[in-house]
Order: C-alpha cells, then sequence, then structure tokens
C-alpha cells in the first residue's frame, strides 16, 4: 500500500477502504508518513468528503492509535456527555449530580480551559481541596459508590487524532465535517462509556455558527457512535448568548449549585433537564424522555440531586460546607457595573466577548501555564430581548483589579442595543438520533 495512491484515489473523490484509512492513520502516528502527504490527504478528504463507513473508520483508528480507558469494572451502563464548547456552560455540574441521583453512574474524564471557554476541572477547582487527580481505582471505586466522579484526562488519549489536529489548524483544513467529528468521537470513545450524549451548540458563540452546519456535525458524530457501538444522541442548541448568567469559575459552580436546589434560571435549567433526560434513556432508566425529565424534576425538589452534588465534591475531598454555603466560594474584591451607553433592547451579546472578558479578568488562561483565579468573574444582567434603561448596568464585573479596563471595553462591544425589541433565542433547535 502507497499514501501516495490513498491521496489520488480520495482527490478522485472515490471511497477509501477500512484498510487504506489504518494504514494512513498508523503511519503517520509513527512517524513513517510525512506531515506533507499527511496535509494533502486532509485537503483532499476536505473538498471531498468521507460517507459515514469512512469517518467511523477514521475514528476507530484513531481511538486505536493510543490508550483505551477500561470502565469495565463500573456497575450499569455508563453514560457521558460531551459538550462542544460554549461560554457559561456549566450544565456538567448540574446533569452529573442529576442523572446519579436516579442511580444512572456517570464517570466523566474532564479538561481544563484554554482561551474565552473555561475548563471543567478548572470550574471544580473553585471548591476547596477538590481534586480531579484521582487513581484509575479511586474512580471506579466513587462511581461505584455514588454514582459519580470526574476525573482528570491523563493518558494518552487518540495520540493521532493530536497530531492530525494540529496539522489540519495550519493547512487550513479543520473545517472539514467528517475531520471534525471523528477528531471529537475519537477522544470521547477512548473514554469508555457506553452511551454518549452529544450538546452540540450554535450560533456566534459556538464553533459551529448555523443551526444547519451544527446539524451536520451533530448528524456526522451521532453516526459514528452508532456505527461503533455506542448509542449516540446529539441535542443541538443555542450558543448565540452565554449559557445562564455567570460567566467564570466559582460563580458558575455556584449558579449550578442553584438549580440543582431549584433555582430557575431558564436556559440553563431548561437545557440540563434535556440533557439529563436524554442520557437517563440512553441508559435505560426510562423508556422517554419525558418520563426521565419527571423523576429529575422531583430529585430537584426533594433535595436529592443537590445532596448528590455535595456527596460527590466530598467524595474528591473537596470542601462540602461551601456547597450548603455558597458565600464561602472564593469571593473578588471589587465588584464592577458596566453600564449601558443606550437604553433599548439588548439585540445580540457576542458569547465569545464575554468569555475573552472574563478571561482578561483571570478567570481563563491566555496561555497554557496562566493560573487562573476562580473568584473573579462575570455576571450578566441583562439577556437578549430584555429591556434597559441608559445607565443601567449590563453585567457586574467580579474583579481582582480595582478598574478592569480591558474588561469593561470588551463588555462594552459585546452588547448590541436597538430600539426594538427581539425575542431571546430559539434554546433547543434539534434533537438527533
Ligand atoms: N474540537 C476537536 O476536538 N476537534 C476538532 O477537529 C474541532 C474541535
Amino acid at each position: 500500500m502507497r499514501m501516495y495512491d490513498i491521496i489520488v484515489k480520495k482527490r478522485e473523490g472515490n471511497i477509501l477502504s477500512e484498510e487504506e484509512i489504518r494504514f494512513f492513520i498508523n503511519g503517520y502516528t509513527n512517524g513513517e508518513i510525512p506531515d506533507y502527504q499527511a496535509s494533502a490527504l486532509a485537503m483532499a478528504i476536505y473538498f471531498q468528503g468521507m460517507n459515514g463507513k469512512e469517518t467511523a473508520a477514521l475514528t476507530q483508528a484513531m481511538v486505536d492509535s493510543g490508550e483505551k480507558i477500561d470502565l469495565s469494572d463500573i456497575e450499569g451502563h455508563i453514560v457521558d456527555k460531551h459538550s462542544t464548547g460554549g461560554v457559561g456552560d456549566k450544565v456538567t455540574f448540574i446533569i452529573g449530580p442529576l442523572v446519579a441521583s436516579l442511580g444512572v453512574p456517570v464517570a466523566k474524564m474532564s479538561g481544563r480551559g484554554l482561551g474565552h471557554t473555561g475548563g471543567t476541572i478548572d470550574k471544580l477547582e473553585a471548591i476547596e481541596g477538590f481534586t480531579t487527580e484521582i487513581t484509575k481505582e479511586e474512580f471506579v471505586r466513587n462511581v461505584n459508590t455514588h454514582k459519580l466522579a470526574v476525573a482528570g484526562q491523563t493518558g494518552n488519549l487518540a495520540p493521532a487524532d493530536k497530531k492530525l489536529y494540529a496539522l489540519r489548524d495550519v493547512t487550513g483544513t479543520v473545517n472539514a465535517l467528517s475531520l471534525i467529528a471523528s477528531s471529537i468521537m475519537s477522544k470521547k470513545l477512548a473514554s469508555g462509556a457506553d452511551s454518549i450524549v452529544l450538546d452540540v451548540k450554535t450560533g456566534s458563540g459556538a464553533f459551529m455558527k448555523t443551526v444547519e452546519d451544527s446539524e451536520a456535525l451533530a448528524r456526522e458524530m451521532v453516526t459514528i457512535g452508532n456505527e461503533l457501538g455506542k448509542n449516540t444522541v446529539a441535542v443541538i442548541s443555542d450558543m448565540n448568548q452565554p449559557l445562564g448568567f455567570e460567566v467564570g469559575n466559582a460563580n458558575e459552580i455556584k449558579e449550578a449549585a442553584e438549580i440543582l436546589k431549584g433555582s430557575d434560571v431558564k436556559d440553563l435549567r431548561e437545557l440540563s433537564l434535556e440533557i439529563a433526560s436524554q442520557m437517563s434513556v440512553l441508559a435505560g432508566a426510562f423508556d422517554k424522555p419525558e418520563a426521565a425529565r419527571e423523576a429529575l424534576e422531583e430529585n430537584i425538589s426533594n433535595g436529592k440531586a443537590h445532596a448528590k452534588l455535595k456527596e460527590f465534591i466530598e467524595a474528591q475531598h473537596g470542601a462540602g460546607e461551601m456547597i450548603d454555603d455558597l458565600s464561602k466560594l472564593p469571593q473578588a474584591e471589587y465588584h464592577v457595573e458596566v453600564p449601558a451607553e443606550t437604553g433599548g433592547y439588548v439585540n445580540e451579546i457576542d458569547a465569545e466577548s464575554i468569555g475573552v472578558a472574563a478571561m482578561y479578568l483571570g478567570a481563563g488562561r491566555q496561555t497554557k501555564d496562566d493560573k487562573i483565579d476562580h473568584s473573579v468573574g462575570i455576571t450578566l444582567k441583562k439577556k437578549i430581548g430584555d429591556k434597559v434603561e441608559e445607565g443601567e448596568p449590563l453585567v457586574v464585573l467580579h474583579s481582582n483589579m480595582k478598574e478592569p479596563e480591558d474588561s469593561v471595553e470588551k463588555v462594552k462591544k459585546a452588547y448590541t442595543i436597538t430600539s426594538e425589541k427581539k425575542e431571546a433565542p430559539i434554546l433547543l433547535h434539534n434533537i438527533i438520533k
């Protein structure tokens, strides 16, 4: 087999066999196939596409290129959830305890954040003592005992993806659907869950800006999951503005804990219940999402879901009293309001800019060695469709700098205020099975 022939075959729009795809991935991972040939193939795939079978074969080859997490010691059907990334996305801290409160095991591998979207682990570390650096044995024991554990991504998962993603990044081939889908799914599939719920974000603050593109990506990923024997469902959800009102670390944990206590932050509660319902159905706990939702709402009302959050935090060495009394979470020194310069209605909030403003405060990393300040962040006071008077605060910046000018400027530019009222964006666009 020759790499040259594989490139030409794809360039001409033909379908690659599983053997050819495996030959490419194995050869590229071990250094036998050079970057220039891998780039040529990535570009051919960009223009010619790949069908479902080819994409599944590419994903499996990338999964097989490294370590696979073996979760077979965990009792029950394990469901994982993955979000394509959004600002203010604290759904994991809600759905984890919620689903676990039904007795369904949730075993999550998570990462840290870089840039404008924060990482799950960074946010959890706002809780004093909490650690995701637990041994495999502790992870398995915690899931079996508490039905929920979150571990940092360690090991060498899908190294072929790591190498190929870096190459795509510099050769203009990131935005090929089959390459994005296989990249995301290879890491998920190597993490060992039995079923996966994908939260595919759509809108100005998302990787995919239109509903059509997000649905196409979701379909690719669902096909891969199902082809490779994992039940997979995708929820297409809005990211035209941050999710909920809080963006940061400690403040996001606070907002999530409040949802588990019954607070009604509409978009955040709704999306969390939808994802948790889909997870519970995939795990076989319920036949229909509606029945699952009823049970999940009941576990919010009766306090079981909130108690599960505290139990999980304590099992991973965190200070459970911070969950009982949220004012004990890290607090910033200054609370700086950013006032509206004109009155009207909020028409747009550029989610990415809000994320960047939070990063400037220290809530995120600009470079991978930056240290996170868990106490800082942003509270949105106005969301799309809200009426605002001139001088009324759009957001409050929680800052350890007295005058966080860069963040103030970024927030001002993020908001568009018009005289006409715009309806709040649709939260859930579609569910793809
Ligand atoms: N995220 C990934 O992990 N891979 C891609 O290709 C794009 C986004």
